[in-house]
């Protein structure tokens, strides 16, 4: 069995992206600037945020952070993410998601000038990946995808399991494995809370790909010998060991299915700092403008 590490391997693209960022601005090319828009005090996504911030920094990037309460109205924010389409400085931003439930969601990342959404998010982008066009990939699954192909783990041909059909997670996750590529070339089988033969899906899976947020869902009966698992969950559970008194738990029972895999991702220190990573490398692609003028 080999640990993924993606805590190591998130680093080191770090270093490669703020390389490659003084190259730029030593040859008198345009910082990148990612903005940030974060709505409300919810501990999750105050930590998202706050690592993104940091991540833009190890990277060589300008950062915003535009905060507003959790009674911001949705004219206003929509109003300010009209302000970041126009502003020439600003080469992508996100909006953290969720948002408070009076806002619409789907509005505000529909606001969002595709050309700036290094989240992936807008309609535009997402139909752009699901026909193999260039476009801003979600940075989840990215970062799943760079994971596999620095560990030369081979997809092509094989049984490839997604547990959970988010719009950014499962549904992005399916279709970069099934597309024409490395990695990917896969057979895809998406299960959700309706899928009847679940267990049986996974059993015959050579990879599972578990985002559903439901601590130690995948058990070690599930997993055949040999499987490849990445763990995508990262669940708050108490913990009175812990200074924060929680810890992050995956989807994935690691102690009863670590041992059958080939290779596994841990959590936390698996997908977790890979996501963060692949943002700054959509916000890279944004300031050398790379995949829109
Ligand atoms: N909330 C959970 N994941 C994400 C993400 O990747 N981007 C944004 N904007 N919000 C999130």
């Amino acid at each position: 069995m080999e640990l993924i590490d993606g805590k190591a391997v998130a680093a080191q693209i770090k270093q490669e992206i703020a390389a490659e960022v003084e190259q730029i601005v030593a040859a008198g090319g345009k910082r990148p600037h990612l903005a940030a828009i974060l709505v409300g005090h919810d501990g999750g996504s105050e930590t998202y945020v706050a690592n993104k911030v940091k991540a833009c920094e190890a990277c060589g990037f300008k950062s915003s952070l535009i905060r507003y309460e959790a009674d911001v109205t949705e004219e206003e924010l929509l109003n300010k993410v009209e302000e970041l389409n126009q502003d020439a400085d600003v080469d992508g931003f996100i909006v953290q998601l969720p948002l408070p439930k009076h806002i619409s969601e789907q509005k505000v990342i529909e606001a969002i000038d595709y050309r700036k959404d290094v989240d992936g998010f807008h309609p535009i982008n997402v139909g752009r990946l699901n026909i193999g066009l260039p476009c801003y990939v979600s940075a989840t699954p990215n970062g799943i995808l760079e994971l596999l192909s620095r560990y030369h783990i081979e997809t092509s041909g094989k049984k490839c399991v997604v547990l959970g059909r988010s719009n950014i997670v499962g549904k992005p996750m399916a279709s970069l494995m099934m597309r024409k590529a490395t990695p990917g070339d896969a057979t895809v089988t998406v299960c959700h809370s309706h899928s009847k033969d679940l267990v049986k899906e996974c059993q015959e899976a050579d990879i599972i790909i578990a985002a559903i947020g439901r601590p130690n869902f995948v058990t070690g009966d599930m997993v055949k010998e040999g499987a490849v698992v990445i763990d995508v969950g990262t669940t708050r559970v108490p913990d009175a060991t812990k200074k924060s008194g929680f810890r992050l738990n995956g989807d994935v029972k690691f102690d009863e299915v670590a041992p059958k895999c080939s290779f596994i991702t841990p959590v936390p220190g698996g997908v977790g700092p890979m996501t963060i990573v692949s943002l700054m490398k959509n916000t890279l692609l944004a300031g050398k403008k790379a995949i829109y003028k």
